[in-house]
């Protein structure tokens, strides 16, 4: 049984990322002794529920007060008001009180959607992620960003609320649909790049990186989090160095909204905004041309879907949440492992990279 522990130093905050096939046996422990303390409510969705739902009542079985289970229908569609209100009513229902613990299960949506019906539930309760997918292991479960979408734009709603602990069991990884894999591993090759030269010359050296790639899984899972867990530890409300982890993600958001929630993969989205991303970074902050052929041709080893672009996508960009003053925010690239925060005036810019990459 593998197990890695990555600390985030939070204060009175902190928590573990627990990585490796032993996470769920571990986790079922724990939860033995939170259920004696107080209620239980494991969120997760239909589509995990229907792969891991034994193994699920397994962990939720307490000897004496069960936790509540609720599925959620899979997909970007569940991070909705609607789905929000019921999951509150939910919570309300099941008897859930200020002592209680909330565990979402499942990948980025049910983290993001449990984890804000739990941030504001009785004003805020306890939550532990326990991420399934490749994308929620190394990005959406840690640093405590929780949230919905509006029809105005992606995660328009939410809060910052962090989990008590992550249990990432890698084993559940084997049943991901391949997609959905690469949409992970996209969000690897970006904390690689950001912040991580070591983990992208291994990302460089291996040829495939998909599913039957031979990637070291345990290795660049428990490296993506200990990079994103030092970055929160000193940055925890994105004010400064965090703001990197958002290298891609101001086209990805955009393209995502201008597309219809669902239509692209997020991890998709991000390779397209990184490679754009990455054209506006040799015009703007002079990245290296050889630099750049390197980081493209690990983007490029995500295959991602053939889309059209229309004129949505400036609207969405200049809704982005992160634009300050009317500019929009856009994270570039000096050189691997260093990034550079700058503003665009124009969105269009952005949209020009695009179709230049
Ligand atoms: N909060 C954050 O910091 C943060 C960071 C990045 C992304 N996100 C959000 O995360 C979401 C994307 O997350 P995602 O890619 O995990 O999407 P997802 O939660 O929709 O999961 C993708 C699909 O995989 C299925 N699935 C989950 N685990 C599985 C398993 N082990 N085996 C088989 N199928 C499985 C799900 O049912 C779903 O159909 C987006 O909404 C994005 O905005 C949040």
């Amino acid at each position: 049984m593998t197990m890695n522990v990555v600390h985030v130093e939070l204060g009175e905050r902190s928590y573990s990322i627990h990585i490796g096939d032993g996470a769920w046996d571990l986790l079922q422990e724990n939860l033995r002794e939170w259920n004696s303390a107080g209620k239980v409510m494991v969120v997760t969705d239909e589509r995990v529920h229907s792969i891991y739902g034994h193994r699920i009542e397994e962990l939720a079985g307490a000897p004496n007060s069960p936790a509540t289970v609720v599925v959620v229908p899979q997909g970007e569609k569940s991070k909705s008001f609607g789905r929000l209100e019921d999951l509150c009513r939910k919570m309300a229902g099941a008897g859930l009180d200020r002592g209680s613990l909330v565990v979402a299960l499942g990948g980025g949506v049910v983290g993001d959607l449990a984890g804000l019906a739990a941030s504001i539930y009785l004003r805020g309760v306890s939550v532990i992620q326990v991420p399934t997918t490749l994308l929620s292991m190394v990005d959406s479960s840690t640093g405590g960003k929780t949230g919905i979408n509006l029809p105005e734009g992606k995660n328009q709603v939410g809060t910052f609320h962090q989990p008590q602990g992550v249990y990432a069991n890698t084993d559940v990884l084997r049943t991901l649909e391949s997609r959905d894999w690469y949409s992970g591993m996209a969000e690897i090759v970006k904390i690689s790049l950001t912040l991580d030269p070591e983990l992208f010359a291994y990302l460089e050296k291996v040829n495939d990186l998909g599913p039957e790639g031979g990637v070291d899984i345990q290795l660049i899972v428990e490296a993506a989090c200990r990079r994103k867990a030092e970055v929160i530890s000193i940055d925890e409300k994105e004010a400064g160095p965090r703001l990197v982890l958002n290298f891609g993600h101001t086209l990805a958001h955009a393209l995502e909204s201008s597309l219809g929630l669902g239509e692209i993969r997020h991890g998709e989205a991000v390779a397209i905004g990184m490679r754009a991303a990455l054209s506006l970074s040799k015009q703007i902050c002079g990245l290296d041309e050889g630099q750049y052929r390197r980081a493209m041709a690990v983007i490029e080893k995500i295959p991602v879907p053939d889309i059209r672009y229309d004129q949505n996508l400036e609207q969405f960009l200049t809704r982005d949440k992160k634009r300050i003053g009317g500019r929009v925010r856009c994270i570039l690239l000096e050189d691997i492992g260093r990034c550079h925060v700058t503003s665009l005036d124009d969105p269009g810019e952005l949209v020009k990279a695009l179709a230049l990459s």
